[in-house]
């Protein structure tokens, strides 16, 4: 089953793209028409496709399983097979009780139980034990949607260098709603074994990074993530809808027969169209007020406008779902019971799904469609409605709520909240000029024609590749132990050898209160015997002042720059290497102070030559902000002084600009001719360093990879278990 030959592209989805029945002993399948089974069919053939997922069956008996398994197999397709018990906790369950209404929004819906989330886990693992015996390292595996959110670190775990990417089909929730989830942890550690996480909108991408910075402490670089020694990436990608297949239905031979009946049947009235899932999230019972509100509004439409609602029955063992049923029942027989009128009803309801051409047909017949739902990933309803319009006029009334809005801004935008809002915007559908209506519709049938599914998948697929080439470089710079070994090699064979290390998060890790990063006794023998070394020089350079370097370091007899290269400690004695000039400092003490003043947790470190705004203790978002603002006040004053304006980590510095690490290294070692120069540091002030140095320098950047340093080790500890092994 594994593949040898050509690059295999395998999407793991709750239910596979067909489903299956048995009729009579016999394995029928239904083919789904779904977005994603058509994108992902249409791309480029150079991938071997394959799919991973819920038949859509349950069975219990093994020559029954053995059999789907090989009908399902000639199409590529693999099941995953789930009992009665797995999709009652883990569909039903975890995924739709749980996930779904917190992820759109209806918190006291959440139903917070720990045999759902027991099996959620056994069954993300069952998908796993699939993924396994179909996938290589070789392959791209495309995780899809909430009910796997688990499944990408199990597969890492197992194949590390395989491509994942994910996708989030339904919204992610804002930090305050996501970080009630109990397990909101694992959730984020599972995602984290992608390569590549894909949201909708860039609104939902933005949730996810915050709950993941706020919950984890892992920080954003850009769009990118730094976890343990890999790189992944977050981006959006507005799902799009086979665009062609909807624009050309109504010239279909089936699809005319329908709207040619559709044209009969309602052909002296106005249809407002309304198609769904049954789903709370989609705001149905709004939406019949609404609809209720029009017509006690503008009496003038009773008897010449009819409400077409679809609703496709879903999740109904879900009880949310048939407590819904049983209110849009109650609801639709009131409203009909109070307006109809003979050879008139306001509401022609349908609770079943139905075929393409069916819909399509009502999508290109109808004058308004109503979109109003509460909170949805995107919507492709909306989509759908706008393409099958073809040439036909027709208006679309869709909810600011829906992912779809960010790029229907021509629709009629609504807040599905606001019924009375929604009862203006229908009459004012039903009202548009036939030229607005064209326009409106054109635009729209612009951008999804450009953003259609194909190129969605493709642009997924694209910068999943890229990611993982950038991945593989960067790990490249990950110190091995074979190149550990062969540094300390070159060490010993060394006669002059220079070792030039920062501080603070090169030797010693971050902590809240920058007085208690002190070396412990292990670093003080560490550095004591490396200085003490035959034709060793250490140096230190470092941002900190001379009085904590010399507390924290004075024991030792080897050089110290502190304050980025102002000051340097020769012989126990310090000495400035920069014309001291304080004038600039009160101004940017005055605007610093104004910002620490609004920003609790923050505080101003007064160094000899510079000065430094801490926000280690600040909330992000605050800090993110304050951060911001300070820079743009500080950039004037910065220049007209020639002053340099630094962020570090969660630091914002400003210095005289006359000398960095990099000038304070190039003076240190012009001195001397070194057979070995070694350094490392994990800001990018260091970086200046690293650029000063000369070519075979071995430099190493602590904690993210870096353009600019040959190496990277995670953590302090590394580097510290680097030199120890000089010693040996
Ligand atoms: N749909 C269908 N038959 C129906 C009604 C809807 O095939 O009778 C399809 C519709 O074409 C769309 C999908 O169901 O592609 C609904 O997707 P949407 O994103 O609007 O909502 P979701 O159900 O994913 O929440
Ligand atoms: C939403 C989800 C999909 C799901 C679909 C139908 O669009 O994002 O993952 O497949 O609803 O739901 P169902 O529970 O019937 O699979």
């Amino acid at each position: 089953m594994k593949g040898k030959g050509n690059k295999r592209l395998i999407i793991v989805s709750n239910r596979l793209p067909v489903k299956a029945e048995i009729q009579d002993e016999v394995i029928h399948f239904e083919k789904s028409a779904g977005g994603l089974a058509t994108g992902l069919n249409s791309l480029p053939t150079s991938y071997e496709k394959h799919w991973i997922g819920w038949p859509g069956i349950y069975t219990d008996n093994n020559e029954t399983e053995k059999e789907l398994d090989l009908s399902l197999g000639s199409y590529n397709f693999h099941p995953v097979f789930l009992t009665e018990d797995d999709m009652e906790n883990y569909y039903e369950g975890y995924s739709n009780s749980t996930l779904w209404p917190l992820f759109h929004y209806f918190y006291i819906y959440t139903v917070h139980s720990d045999k759902y989330w027991q099996a959620y886990k056994k069954v993300n693992a069952l998908f796993l034990e699939k993924v396994l015996e179909v996938a290589t390292n070789k392959d791209i595996l495309w995780i899809q949607d909430y009910h796997l959110m688990l499944l990408p670190m199990m597969v890492r775990e197992h194949l590390p260098s395989i491509r994942i990417g994910f996708f989030l089909h339904i919204p992610f929730p804002s930090y305050e709603l996501f970080r009630t989830l109990e397990n909101r942890e694992e959730i984020l550690d599972g995602l984290l074994g992608s390569d590549l996480i894909g949201f909708h909108t860039f609104n939902y991408m933005r949730h996810f990074i915050s709950a993941l910075a706020r919950i984890t402490g892992i920080e954003s670089d850009d769009n990118m993530f730094h976890y343990g020694n890999r790189t992944l990436s977050v981006d959006t990608f507005p799902m799009g809808i086979n665009y062609d297949s909807f624009y050309k239905a109504s010239k279909q031979p089936e699809v005319k027969r329908f709207t040619s009946s559709f044209r009969e049947r309602y052909s002296d009235r106005k249809i407002i169209l309304s198609v769904d899932r049954l789903d709370y999230s989609k705001g149905i019972p709004g939406r019949l007020e609404a609809f209720r509100l029009l017509l006690e509004n503008h009496p003038e439409w009773i008897g010449k406008v009819s409400l077409l609602m679809i609703l496709v029955p879903s999740r109904d063992s879900v009880d949310r779902y048939n407590d819904l049923k049983t209110t849009i029942d109650e609801l639709t027989g009131n409203i009909n019971g109070s307006f109809s009128q003979p050879g008139w009803i306001p509401i022609h309801y349908f609770y079943k799904g139905f075929s393409f051409n069916e819909l399509t047909a009502f999508y290109h017949e109808s004058d308004v469609a109503l979109v109003t739902p509460l909170r949805d990933g995107m919507n492709l309803v909306a989509k759908e409605y706008v393409a099958a319009k073809a040439k036909k006029p027709g208006v679309l009334i869709l909810s600011e709520m829906a992912g779809a809005a960010i790029e229907l801004t021509d629709a009629l935008l609504v807040n599905p909240n606001n019924t009375g809002e929604i009862a203006a915007a229908l009459n004012t559908a039903l009202l548009m000029p036939e030229k607005e209506q064209k326009a409106r519709l054109t635009g729209m049938q612009k951008k999804l024609r450009k953003y259609d599914v194909v190129r969605w998948a493709g642009e997924f697929i694209d910068k999943l590749e890229k990611i993982h080439l950038r991945q593989r470089d960067l790990k490249r710079k990950y110190l091995s132990q074979y190149q550990a070994d062969e540094i300390a090699r070159a060490f010993m064979k060394a006669g002059r050898k220079l070792i030039i290390l920062d501080y603070d998060g090169t030797l010693v890790p971050f902590v809240n209160d920058p007085a208690k990063a002190l070396p412990g006794t292990p670093l003080k023998e560490l550095l004591e015997n490396l200085s003490g070394t035959e034709g060793v020089e250490l140096a230190i350079v470092s941002g900190r002042d001379s009085d904590f370097l010399e507390s924290a370091l004075g024991f030792l007899d080897i050089s110290i720059f502190a304050e980025h290269g102002a000051m340097r400690r020769v012989k126990g004695k310090w000495q400035s290497l920069y014309r001291k000039d304080l004038s600039w400092q009160p101004e940017i003490i005055r605007i610093m102070k104004e910002i620490t003043d609004n920003t609790p947790g923050s505080h101003i470190e007064k160094k000899k030559t510079s000065l430094v705004w801490h926000y280690r203790s600040t909330d992000r978002w605050l800090a993110d902000l304050r951060a911001a603002q300070l820079i743009n006040i500080l950039i004037y004053p910065c220049t007209r002084r020639q002053l340099h304006l630094m962020r570090g980590d969660k630091i914002v510095e400003v210095k005289p600009s006359e000398y960095t690490k990099g000038s304070a290294i190039r003076n240190f070692f012009n001195s001397g001719d070194y057979d070995f120069i070694l350094a490392a540091g994990d800001d990018t002030t260091d970086e200046d360093m690293f650029d000063a140095l000369p070519e075979g320098a071995v430099t190493i950047k602590v904690g993210k990879p870096s353009e600019k340093s040959r190496y990277t080790v995670l953590n302090s500890g590394e580097l510290i278990r680097l030199l120890s092994s000089f010693q040996k």
